[in-house]
């Protein structure tokens, strides 16, 4: 299906390749923060999306009353309906609802509308080049403010956020039944939004502290199906599915090169065992290109994000070499 996103904004490079990772395609049209493409997946699973719409058709500015006129809304009409009007871009429509509402009820057997809980949504988004009418198909909260890291019983300060932790996640494209696997879980701030999104999640830490945290965490967010295991990562030797993790850090020179160390161990030890796709997060004082240049990995994205003034985070796709290239 034909489907239009509304990205959320904060990073949009990011928020388009989730969406791109899960449905499976690079062939897309964008502008600003909404996105066209075919998908067909379950759209809640979605971190930096808004809104998913059915794309109905889209119009110049000029166009959109005769489209609206001609558009065969009984394809699309149940029950009852609401239309609004989402402007976007620099070109504002006017507040024409009700003018344009009348196409669809003049189209429609037994038309009603219900402005709060229409079963027929209909937008219509002005963006700065086009504009498109969509069918809402979900309207996604993920009620990120409730998952907090500081409102956990078990805290630690460098938890990221789980909004980026889902966005991670989905950015593998790792499908249903896949295994999902921290190997530096922590307090499990990525465990926490797999294991909410069902997947098996594994997690390994070298700090007994720390997984008793992840297990009282996991334990308040009802999550059942997991294993945590205390591991040092870099001598682990079964095969992953999928990997996200978020790398330890320290800040001074002397902590930054043990780092590196225990990263390019990692590194090479993740190449023996991964099987599909990682999301490494690597602080920003580390050079994770040199790094990554000493392995077989293919370096398909790179993502830097903010997180505060002395510190951001490279956050990089890898995966392994397609064995016929
Ligand atoms: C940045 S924190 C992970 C934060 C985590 N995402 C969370 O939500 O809390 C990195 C973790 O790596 C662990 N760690 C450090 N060296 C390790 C090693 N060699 N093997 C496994 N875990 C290690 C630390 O104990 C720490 O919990």
């Amino acid at each position: 299906m034909k489907c239009i996103f509304l990205l959320s904004g904060e990073d949009l490079d990011m928020a388009r390749d989730e969406v791109m990772a899960l449905a499976g395609t690079e062939d897309h049209w964008m502008f600003d923060n909404v996105l066209v493409l075919d998908a067909d997946f379950r759209f809640d699973r979605l971190s930096l999306t808004r809104k998913v719409y059915q794309h109905l058709f889209e119009c110049s500015y000029a166009d959109l009353d005769r489209m609206m006129a001609e558009y065969d809304w009984k394809k699309v009409y149940r029950n009852h309906f609401s239309l609004r009007i989402i402007n976007l871009g620099p070109v504002k429509l006017p507040d024409k609802e009700a003018l344009l509402a009348k196409h669809i009820w003049n189209k429609v057997r037994e038309p009603r509308v219900d402005l709060k809980h229409a079963k027929t949504k209909i937008e219509i988004i002005v963006t700065g080049e086009k504009i498109f009418v969509g069918l809402v198909k979900k309207d996604i909260n993920n009620e990120f403010s409730k998952r907090r890291p500081n409102t956990r019983p078990g805290r630690h300060p460098t938890t990221i956020s789980p909004k980026l932790a889902k966005a991670c996640i989905n950015l593998t494209g790792i499908p249903v039944g896949k295994v999902l696997v921290d190997p530096f879980c922590g307090t499990g701030g990525i465990m926490i939004e797999g294991g909410l999104m069902r997947f098996n999640t594994i997690g390994y830490d070298i700090s007994e502290k720390m997984l008793k945290m992840c297990h009282r965490n996991l334990d308040y967010f009802l999550i059942k199906r997991f294993r945590i295991e205390i591991q040092d990562a870099t001598t682990l030797r079964n095969l992953l599915d999928y990997v996200v993790t978020d790398l330890p850090y320290g800040k001074s020179s002397k902590i930054t090169d043990k780092l590196e160390l225990l990263y390019a161990d990692f590194l090479k030890t993740l190449e023996n065992i991964l099987r599909y796709k990682a999301v490494i997060i690597f602080p920003n004082s580390i050079d994770y290109l040199a790094l990554l240049n000493k392995t077989g990995f293919v370096v398909e994205k790179t993502y830097n994000v903010y997180v505060h003034k002395s510190l951001s985070r490279n956050i990089v796709l890898i995966s392994k070499p397609n064995k016929e290239d």
